[in-house]
C-alpha cells in the first residue's frame, strides 16, 4: 500500500514511538495524519512537524483515547476534511508496573495488584486500541457500502491497515501482570480483525517492540536499564523509536506482511 496520499491516525503521538511514526509517515508523503494524545504537547509537536514538512500535514487532537465521544470526534473530523481514514496506529499506552503479589514481611500479609489499576491499564492498552480499530473498519465499511461495494476484492488494492503495538512483555515480564495481559489481548483482537477486516479491504498486523528509548522506558531509571534491560537485549542498547517507526511503516506498505513482527533487538527474558 502506498502511503502517499493516505490519511492516518496515530494515538500516543506526543511522545516516543507514536511521534516517530508520524515523522516516518510524513517522509512517505502521507496526505494527513491526526496526532492524538492526552498530553497538551501534542499541539506543539504538530506545529513543529508541519513547519518541518512545509505544509499542514498533521492535525493535533488533545484528549483521552478511552473516551468514545473523543474517538468519534477524531474520526469524524478527519473524514470531513480528508475522506475515509486509511491507517491506524493506536500507540497510546501506559505501564503501571508492580508485582502481581507482594508480601509485606513485617505484617506477613500478601498484597494483590490493585484491580482498579488492572482495569485502568486494560482500558488504555486494550479496549481503546481495539475500539479505535473497529471505528476505522466501520468507517471503511460504510464508505464502501455507500458506493455499492460488498466483499473486497484484491483488484481494488488494500484500502486500510491497522498496526497494533504489542510488546515483548507479552512473553512474561516481572512486574507487568496488567501490561503483559493487555499486550497479549491485542494479539487475539488482531487475529480476529485479520479475518473480519479484509472483507472491507482492511489489513491488521501487530508489531512487538523490544525496549525502546522513549519516556516510558526511561521512567524505569538508568540503574534498572543497565541491570535488567541491556543484558537481556542482544544489540546491547535500547532500540531507537525511529527503528520501530520504520518497521511500522513497512507493515503498512507491504501488503504481503500480516500477522506479527517482532522488532525486539534479540530480547530474551533473564532468569529471576
Ligand atoms: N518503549 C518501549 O520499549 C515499548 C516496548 C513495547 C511496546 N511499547 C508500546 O508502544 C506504545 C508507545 O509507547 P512509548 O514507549 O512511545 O511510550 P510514551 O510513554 O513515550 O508515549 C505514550 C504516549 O501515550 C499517551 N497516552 C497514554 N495514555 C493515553 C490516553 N488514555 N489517551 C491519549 N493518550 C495517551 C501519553 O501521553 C504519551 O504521550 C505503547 O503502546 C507501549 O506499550 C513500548
Amino acid at each position: 500500500m502506498d502511503i502517499k496520499g493516505k490519511t492516518a491516525i496515530i494515538t500516543g503521538a506526543a511522545s516516543g514511538i507514536g511521534l516517530a511514526t508520524a515523522r516516518e509517515f510524513i517522509k512517505h508523503d502521507i496526505e494527513a495524519v491526526a496526532l492524538v494524545d492526552r498530553s497538551p504537547a501534542v499541539a506543539e509537536h504538530a506545529a513543529a512537524l508541519n513547519a518541518e514538512a512545509g505544509r499542514t500535514v498533521t492535525l493535533p487532537f488533545h484528549g483521552d483515547t478511552t473516551q468514545d465521544a473523543f474517538r468519534h470526534e477524531v474520526f469524524g473530523r478527519l473524514r470531513e476534511q480528508h475522506g475515509v481514514v486509511n491507517i491506524l496506529v493506536p500507540a497510546a499506552g501506559i505501564t503501571r508496573d508492580a508485582l502481581a503479589v507482594r508480601v509485606n514481611r513485617e505484617k506477613g500479609v500478601a498484597q494483590i495488584y490493585p484491580v482498579e489499576t488492572f482495569r485502568e491499564v486494560l482500558e488504555v492498552n486494550l479496549v481503546a486500541p481495539v475500539y479505535w480499530a473497529l471505528e476505522l473498519v466501520a468507517q471503511m465499511a460504510e464508505h464502501r457500502f455507500a458506493r455499492g461495494l460488498k466483499r473486497w476484492s484484491p483488484d481494488e488494492g488494500v484500502q486500510g491497515v491497522i498496526v497494533f503495538i504489542g510488546s515483548v512483555s507479552s512473553q512474561g515480564n516481572k512486574g507487568q501482570i496488567a501490561y503483559a495481559s493487555t499486550k497479549v489481548g491485542l494479539e487475539g483482537a488482531a487475529s480476529t480483525l485479520m479475518i473480519e477486516g479484509i472483507f472491507h479491504g482492511v489489513r491488521t498486523a501487530v508489531i512487538h517492540p523490544g525496549f525502546t528509548d522513549t519516556p516510558m522506558v526511561r521512567a524505569l531509571g538508568e540503574d534498572y536499564i543497565q541491570k535488567h534491560v541491556l543484558p537481556a537485549t542482544q544489540i546491547g542498547r535500547l532500540i531507537r523509536p525511529e527503528e520501530i517507526a520504520e518497521a511500522i511503516c513497512f507493515l503498512c506498505r507491504n501488503s504481503a506482511v500480516s500477522g506479527q513482527l517482532w522488532a525486539d533487538a534479540g530480547w530474551h527474558p533473564l532468569p529471576t
